[in-house]
């Protein structure tokens, strides 16, 4: 596991900009896997700047979302489908992207088709995610088993909490969701981590040096061979010493 120390929020988001772009460019036919949630923001809207500068192409990249919630329609502003569309599929020349259908009446073949699509696009060559405050990874929840792929998660009360800040009213936010699994993010070619933020310090601390364990869905990373964790001085504050 390589972990870059950067001081705030915009460093981290620059330095993985650079880190998307170096991929991007030197390699033809990227697969990524996207994240929601407000830390990788930044490097969407860096993103967006560098291709209208022409500086980049995404003509030969293709995503898959990490996740999606079961029950709300894609043109609900509070889907992750929407999110990705407005903070990036809309603004750049992307060749194809995924994302799982949270409407699908059949999830568990939902779930099942979305590990095939993967397969067929070559597997996921760069795995980019966040970190919940309870260390999950996707919507891979405390508890998930490592073998597990795309499947249907019930949300835990802690991230419910933590994602009613997008909604109107706590009650609204869907308690399901179709995620990439554990197995399916650690069998991506590199996983790149981003945190900021002191209310990641204890996921991340677990995370870094704590014991693998399913209880902590991200220390799953730490037997990733080819993971960065990309973290400002506030997500990294209690790895003082290490
Ligand atoms: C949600 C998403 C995760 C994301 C996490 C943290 O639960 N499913 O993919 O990493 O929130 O979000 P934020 O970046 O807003 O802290």
């Amino acid at each position: 596991m390589n972990i870059i120390r950067v001081s705030d929020y915009t460093s981290m988001s620059t330095k993985a900009r650079d880190m998307v772009i170096d991929r991007i460019s030197n390699f033809s036919d990227m697969v990524l896997a996207i994240p929601t949630g407000n830390t990788p923001e930044m490097l969407y809207s860096l993103l967006v700047d560098t291709y209208k500068e022409e500086k980049v192409s995404f003509k030969d990249v293709v995503t898959f979302n990490l996740d999606e919630y079961v029950g709300i329609s894609p043109d609900n502003p509070q889907s992750y489908s929407y999110y990705m569309k407005e903070h990036l599929l809309k603004h750049i020349d992307i060749r194809r992207n995924y994302i799982p259908d949270g409407l699908a009446d059949d999830l568990e073949r939902e779930c099942a088709e979305y590990e095939d699509k993967i397969r067929e696009e070559g597997g996921i060559d760069l795995a980019i995610m966040g970190i919940g405050r309870n260390g999950h990874i996707g919507f891979n929840e405390p508890g998930t088993n490592f073998e597990s792929l795309t499947h249907v998660v019930e949300l835990s009360e802690d991230t419910i909490k933590a994602n009613a800040r997008f909604f109107p009213k706590e009650e609204e936010v869907p308690r399901r969701a179709i995620t990439m699994g554990i197995k399916t993010i650690m069998n991506a070619r590199e996983v790149l981590l981003l945190a900021s933020g002191k209310e990641k310090a204890e996921a991340i601390k677990k995370a870094v040096i704590g014991e693998v364990t399913e209880e902590l869905p991200a220390s799953a990373l730490q037997r990733h061979k080819h993971c960065t964790f990309i973290i400002d001085s506030d997500a990294a504050s209690l790895l003082k010493n290490w």
